[in-house]
């Protein structure tokens, strides 16, 4: 390799960190550099080029920086010395996701509206702060008024798979640093909490492929959670169990949401989905047929809500050191 095409290389791949300092030039200059094959090959400037990016370093004039483009370290590729170009591997998405139900025809079928009876102060605080919320969600959005179409159906279930999908994170997180800062097993909640949150957010994702939030919806959606988050947390460090029993009437109404939706698909405005393909990242998550519906996806999301809230429930009437009864994914 000569001597010229060591100097053009290192200048061009260092330009920035050499600007200002001549002695760097003039070591950059004297001292051998390594090189791979691919950099050997490649020449990144011209003559003219390099000299007159020397003659401003050496005149004090740093404005005329290199091209970022001839740059090897802001390639954005790995270009390394095989001549083939592969492209970067598009991974599905959900291809990582935590262990969670896969329900059978029976089972997504089975899902009934139940209510467990509030017992007590906590679960009756739980209850009616839910119930006030649902109905004042339902004036605010619309939703109680007028034809429910999709672009409602849409708006509903993508704004409340964003506040859903945090409970179970914060609980999870919560629970986490408590374990580490007393020192104390923690009993085996925080997977069954991760594996919520990470399914609601599945919902939300598959939700998504039918419709792009418009950015004032977006918005709602980060004041929403800042909200919901701060509070959460504070009564979660509070009252666990007033948490997990709020979830559990949270996961009622969702219940109640998902079967409205199905009888609209049957009978209503939505009987479009039932004929309607799934996106493709609902049939990989929950492992539905390839000719898997809307509707079928609906009926999973419903069997999911379902089992939050016998999860909910029943760990809101555990005390926090009981060991959950629920397997990873189960
Ligand atoms: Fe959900
Ligand atoms: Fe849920």
């Amino acid at each position: 390799m000569s001597t010229k095409t060591l100097i053009k290389t290192c200048l061009f791949t260092n330009g920035r960190v050499l600007t200002g300092t001549t002695f760097s030039v003039r070591a950059a200059i004297s001292q051998p550099l390594r090189l791979s094959g691919y950099q050997q090959r490649c020449c990144v400037a011209t003559k003219a080029e390099v000299n007159e990016i020397i003659k401003k370093y050496k005149e004090g004039d740093f404005n005329k920086l290199p091209n970022p483009d001839k740059l090897l370290h802001f390639r954005k590729t790995d270009q390394t010395d095989t001549s083939e170009t592969e492209k970067p591997h598009e991974v599905p998405m959900g291809t990582h996701a935590l262990p969670h139900p896969i329900w059978s025809e029976e089972e997504l079928h089975n899902v009934q509206i139940t209510h467990k009876p509030p017992e007590g102060f906590v679960d009756k605080s739980a209850y009616y702060c839910v119930q006030t919320m649902r109905k004042a969600f339902d004036i605010v959005s619309g939703f109680s008024t007028g034809e429910r179409n999709e672009f409602k159906w849409l708006k509903r279930i993508i704004f409340l798979e964003t506040v859903a999908g945090v409970p179970g994170m914060v609980a999870a997180m919560t629970r986490h640093l408590h374990s580490l800062r007393r020192m104390q097993r923690d009993y085996g909640w925080i997977h069954t909490l991760l594996e919520e949150a990470e399914n609601e957010r599945m919902h939300l994702m598959t939700a998504l492929q039918l419709k792009q939030p418009s950015r004032l919806f977006k918005w709602s959606v980060i004041g929403a959670q800042g909200t919901f988050v701060g509070l959460f947390s504070i009564s979660y460090l509070i009252s666990p169990k007033f948490c997990h029993r709020f979830v559990g009437y949270l996961e009622e109404e969702a219940v109640k949401t998902y079967t409205k939706c199905l009888q609209d698909i049957e009978n209503c405005s939505m009987q479009h989905w039932k004929t309607q393909p799934s996106p493709q990242v609902a049939i990989d998550y929950w492992k539905l047929s390839e000719d898997a519906t809307m509707k079928d996806v609906i009926l999973a999301i419903r069997a999911d809500e379902a089992h939050h809230r016998l999860v909910n429930h029943t760990l809101a009437s555990m005390k926090p050191t009981d060991y959950n009864p629920y397997e990873p994914g189960k």
